[in-house]
Order: C-alpha cells, then sequence, then structure tokens
C-alpha cells in the first residue's frame, strides 16, 4: 500500500460513489445488486477514513437528478439506505462517527427521514469524524435555496445586501459550518460533477479513477490519497510563494 503522510490528509474528503450499475450490468446481475455490493465499498471508505484521521467525508449518495431513474431502481435505492442506516449506527458510536445530511430533505419518504433523524440524534454527540450523506442533492438546488433563505431574511430584516460576502453566503448554503472539500474522488471513469457541490468544489483537487464504485479496493483508496498528497495547492499563488512559505 501507498504509504501516507499522516500531516498532509486531506480535512475534508467528497466522494461521486458511481458506477454501481455499470458493475453489475458486467457480471449480468441487476442493478441493485451493484449498488449492494457498493454499499460494501462505503463501509471500508468510511472505516478507513476516520481511521487514517480524516475530519469530514462527504459522500454522494443520491442526486436531485436521480429522481428520474426508473421507480424500481429509485425504491430500492431507498429501501438499502435505511437498511444502510440501521444496520450501520451502532458502529458511527464504535468509531465516534458523526452523521450529518445535505440535500432535500422533504423529497425523501418519511421512513427514510424517520431513520436519518434517529441516525443524526444518536450520533450528535459523536467528536470525530463527520460524515455527510449528499441525498436528494443538487449543487444547484442548493444554490437557489440558499439565495431564497438570505432574501426571506432580509425581507425580516435580519440581513442586508451588504452583508452579502462569501463567507456569508456559504453559510446559508446546507454545508456550512463544514470546511470545502480539499479533495475530491470520482469513481467509474465519469469525468464530470455532476452538480455536486457547485460551490465548495472550487479550489479542490479532483481525481478520477476508470474503477467502478463496487471495485474501488483499500489499495485505491490509498494511491488516491497518495496523489493528493503529491499535489501543490497554489490557490492563485506562484509555486515559489507556496514552497517559501511567504
Ligand atoms: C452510483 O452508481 C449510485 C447512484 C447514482 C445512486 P450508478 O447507479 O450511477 O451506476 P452507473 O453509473 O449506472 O454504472
Ligand atoms: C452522480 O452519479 C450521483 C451519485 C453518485 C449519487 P450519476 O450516475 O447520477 O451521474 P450522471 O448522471 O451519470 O452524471
Ligand atoms: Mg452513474
Amino acid at each position: 500500500m501507498e504509504p501516507l503522510h499522516p500531516d498532509k490528509l486531506p480535512t475534508h474528503l467528497a466522494i461521486i460513489m458511481d458506477g454501481n450499475g455499470r458493475w453489475a450490468q458486467q457480471r449480468m446481475l441487476k442493478r441493485i445488486v451493484g449498488h449492494q455490493r457498493g454499499a460494501e465499498t462505503v463501509k471500508m471508505v468510511v472505516e478507513q477514513a476516520s481511521q487514517l484521521g480524516i475530519k469530514y467525508l462527504t459522500l454522494f449518495a443520491f442526486s436531485s437528478e436521480n429522481w428520474s431513474r426508473p421507480p424500481i431502481e429509485v425504491r430500492a435505492l431507498m429501501t438499502l439506505l435505511k437498511k444502510y442506516i440501521r444496520r450501520e449506527t451502532a458502529r458511527m458510536m464504535r468509531n465516534n462517527i458523526r452523521y450529518n445530511i445535505i440535500g432535500n430533505r422533504s423529497d425523501l419518504p418519511e421512513d427514510v427521514n424517520q431513520t436519518l433523524d434517529e441516525a443524526t440524534l444518536e450520533t450528535a454527540g459523536n467528536t470525530g469524524m463527520v460524515l455527510t450523506l449528499a441525498l436528494s442533492y443538487g449543487g444547484r438546488q442548493e444554490i437557489s435555496m440558499a439565495a431564497a433563505r438570505m432574501a426571506r431574511d432580509m425581507v425580516a430584516g435580519k440581513l442586508s445586501a451588504d452583508d452579502v460576502t462569501v463567507d456569508t453566503f456559504a453559510e446559508y448554503l446546507d454545508t456550512g459550518g463544514l470546511p470545502d472539500p480539499d479533495f475530491l474522488i470520482r469513481t467509474s471513469g465519469e469525468m464530470r460533477i455532476s452538480n455536486f457541490l457547485l460551490w465548495q468544489l472550487a479550489y479542490t483537487e479532483l481525481y478520477f479513477t476508470e474503477t467502478n464504485w463496487p471495485d474501488f479496493t483499500i489499495n485505491e483508496f490509498h494511491k488516491a490519497l497518495a496523489d493528493f498528497q503529491s499535489r501543490e495547492r497554489r490557490f492563485g499563488k506562484t509555486s515559489d510563494q507556496i514552497t517559501k512559505r511567504n
């Protein structure tokens, strides 16, 4: 496995977990079997990230656009999500991990919301990694809803137009309080963002791998993190400024 510097890990890692359906179809299996196998990869990545000391892990689990999939797949995904959360909460407690949910909760089925509320409440006091699940999430939807919330606060006299800065705007997003991701991994070979964290990814290092999510192993995970550690994050500065630390 690639050696990792413990002090150069991303503070916030975000993942677009893609390729479950193709993984299954290549094996003549139903797409849902791919999602079930994908859930095993989630377990591994969550455990690894928390053990490595990554503070924030955000997983794209279901997009606003995924509602357009065949209803049978949508239903199966919701059931799988509920089962996963129920089954894993004890492990989250043991590993001191706190759940956080972003996305349009009002579109999710009632029973899923109830499970999410229970898991969020139960893990609320945990002080280790924050595991954010993006569910019924779309970046553009999030940004427009933030704008609507700001408009309401302005009408209520709680906010003035002069207060609108990059930092205050960020506080109105679902991710308010979370740092921006340092590193984004997308599996399955697609080179796009698919409406994920549009605002927050402004300066994130991007990593794409051909591997489908169910095949993403611990070795590949470490390889991706090692790749992150080899990058020079300049944030608009020159390389000299970064290496000479001024
Ligand atoms: C990712 O795998 C899981 C979700 C989007 C819910 P896909 O289901 O998108 O798999 P592919 O892209 O069809 O292979
Ligand atoms: C992105 O994957 C959403 C999730 C991983 C949950 P999709 O498979 O839905 O992305 P597109 O539509 O192919 O871009
Ligand atoms: Mg896909």
